[in-house]
């Protein structure tokens, strides 16, 4: 695993080449949108915008809901602007693609590109009983249940993968939470769940979820916030509530619907993200 992710620093370097052929804007921090959560980009101010089809070895979706576009840019105000930005709007899963590597990639090329700081977002199925759907959840830890072996650097690769006590940075993780409170947005906290998936839960996986501990549950994020932390990356994860989870509610979940309250509560969820963005430096 950790060989793979070092011999495909060369895609990553073709990549990379790419980009530098289509633009010298050098981003400092990377936010990821998750499913239904890609109108954000829309406020980008957006210095050069790349088709991920485009970009050698790039990994595309084929989910709805994530367009497969990189926004290079800023978020600017009457008064400020943000640092320099790069914006994924939208991501792949290992159901997709079968690969770790391919998942990851993004995380590669930020790095690569010389990204210190991420934000990753998500759509997740609420377990937590005192979640609502359209909550948005700062992600306090991580379990990771997908059966995948999650990459490492390759200075690890003598080692087993090193288990941080803390794979979220404290200083942005405060930024978040003092953000939600100065603009009045509820914010839940909680651990978020892995899941290999394509389908969704039964409610009896979910029962056993809830049993251990587990608020949130998705298919992404974890393999993406794992290689950033041994990449040394600064990194917060939110994850938007979209709907409870199988059992938790009656409703029959759906990738639509899932979407669709991305979309209805994209409003809370893009005032949130400006105002981090703007406060990072
Ligand atoms: N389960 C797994 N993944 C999800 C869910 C869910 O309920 N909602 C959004 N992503």
């Amino acid at each position: 695993m950790t060989e793979s992710v070092f011999l495909k620093k060369k895609e990553v370097r073709e990549a990379i080449n790419f980009i530098r052929q289509v633009t010298d804007f050098r981003p400092r921090l990377a936010l990821i949108l998750g499913s239904g959560l890609g109108n954000f980009g829309d406020r980008i101010n957006a210095i050069s915008t790349v088709s991920s089809s485009e970009i050698p070895y790039y990994p595309v979706s084929s989910v709805q809901g994530h367009a497969g576009k990189l926004i290079f840019g800023y978020l600017q105000t009457d008064t400020f602007h943000s640092m320099p930005l790069l914006v994924f709007q939208g991501r792949v899963h290992f159901y997709e693609i079968g690969s770790i590597e391919r998942v990851v990639f993004p995380i590669v090329f930020s790095h690569q590109l010389g990204i210190k700081k991420l934000i990753i977002t998500n759509a997740a199925g609420g377990i937590n009983s005192c979640f609502h759907a359209g909550d948005l959840m700062l992600i306090q830890d991580i379990l990771n249940l997908a059966g995948i072996q999650l990459p490492t650097t390759p200075n690890d690769s003598v080692l087993p993968n090193q288990k941080y006590s803390n794979y979220f940075d404290t200083e942005m993780k405060h930024k978040v939470l003092q953000c939600a409170s100065q603009i009045k947005i509820p914010l839940q906290q909680g651990t978020y769940c892995c899941l290999r998936g394509p389908s969704y839960e039964t409610p009896a996986e979910i029962q056993m979820l809830k049993r251990i501990g587990v608020d949130a549950v998705g298919m992404s994020t974890v393999p993406e916030i794992f290689l950033a932390r041994s990449l040394g990356m600064k990194t917060v994860g939110i994850s938007l509530i979209s709907n409870l989870a199988a059992g938790i509610s009656s409703v029959k979940l759906s990738h639509a619907d899932v979407t669709e309250t991305g979309t209805k509560v994209t409003g809370r969820f893009s005032e949130l993200i400006e105002q981090l963005v703007l406060s990072l430096n």
